[in-house]
């Protein structure tokens, strides 16, 4: 059965532990997996800017024997022009997977409802997915196990990253905790999902404003943009509105001394988080930037073996 990515909460607990335990695997050797020996297409498209995401799944195609087809949609017929369903039935025929970057989560539903292929969300407006594979690998690698560990994320907390954190980091059984002002909280539905998922698990998910209160002793501390792609004109109010919410030495004081630090990048120094912390000795930021391609390998191997 085809199965996509389209939300953190696609898969299961188990299956996410399989899918970090199989890249674990892939780390270890590159160039051991050859799912997509053909080499077979997969195609990565891009409605939003990316270097992170762009490279590590060119990359990680590659070292799967495939060959990634980079689409920007501008050039593309995608973006008002054709709809998703139209083109994911062009595709399907064509490639093995799909992975797109887009505003709207609804265009990767439609996406997904029209093609026989996996499609995973390279980042909406709502969720980050893959990041959060990333993140819980690194987490994993630098902490040991996931469950049972408080990670707090201070800024926007309706952005897409802080509600893949309550997704994924309720699935994994971590305490999450979401501090932000009132006006930026997560969804509420979200945060119902992930306390649901939560109580599965035995993590929990709280929303917090006091940014002194959610960092108490926290095992992983977590931050993003104040200004996400889309939000650009929103620029000097958010700012303003979250900047009690920085991450500062101060902050990181209050976590558990051998807390981590990590940011999906790409950051703003000074604003969401200050140089002394992302540059200091507890951020783990580049093999989290690293694991990106661990992590997406190890997804659309998983994604493939479900539709085989
Ligand atoms: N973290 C992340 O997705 O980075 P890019 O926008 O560079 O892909
Ligand atoms: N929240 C950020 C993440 C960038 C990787 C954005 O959407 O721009």
């Amino acid at each position: 059965m085809t199965r996509h990515f389209l939300r953190d909460d696609d898969i299961t607990p188990a299956e996410q532990a399989e899918i970090l335990d199989l890249a674990v695997e892939l780390k270890k050797d590159r160039w051991a997996d050859k799912s997509l020996a053909g080499p077979k297409t997969v195609a990565v498209i891009f409605d939003k800017s990316s270097t992170r995401t762009r490279v590590s799944f060119a990359v990680g195609i590659a070292d799967l024997g495939g060959s990634p087809l980079i689409i920007t949609t501008a050039s593309s017929q995608l973006g008002g022009k054709e709809t998703p369903a139209d083109t994911a039935r062009v595709l399907e025929r064509q490639v093995a997977a799909i992975v797109w970057r887009t505003y709207a989560q609804q265009g990767l539903e439609e996406m997904a409802e029209g093609t026989r292929v996996p499609v995973v969300n390279a980042l909406s407006d709502d969720f980050h997915p893959c990041q959060l594979l990333a993140d819980l690998l690194t987490v994993r690698e630098h902490k040991g196990e996931l469950r049972g560990l408080t990670l707090s994320f201070f800024g926007d907390g309706r952005s897409n990253m802080a509600h893949s954190y309550a997704l994924a980091g309720a699935m994994a059984g971590m305490h999450v905790r979401i501090a932000s002002p009132a006006e930026y909280a997560p969804r509420e539905d979200v945060v119902a999902d992930a306390q649901r998922l939560a109580a599965e698990t035995g993590g929990s998910v709280t929303v917090h404003t006091d940014p002194e209160a959610a960092a108490a002793a926290a095992d992983v501390v977590v931050t993003d943009t104040w200004v996400s792609m889309g939000k650009e004109e929103e620029k000097q109010a958010r700012l303003r509105d979250l900047s009690a919410y920085k991450v500062t030495a101060d902050l990181m004081g209050r976590a558990d001394e051998k807390a981590i630090f990590i940011h999906c990048l790409p950051a703003d120094r000074g604003y969401e988080v200050d140089a002394e912390v992302i540059d200091g000795p507890q951020s783990v930021i580049w093999d989290e930037a690293e694991n990106r391609l661990h992590a997406q390998k190890a997804l659309l191997v998983w994604l493939l073996r479900q539709a085989a």
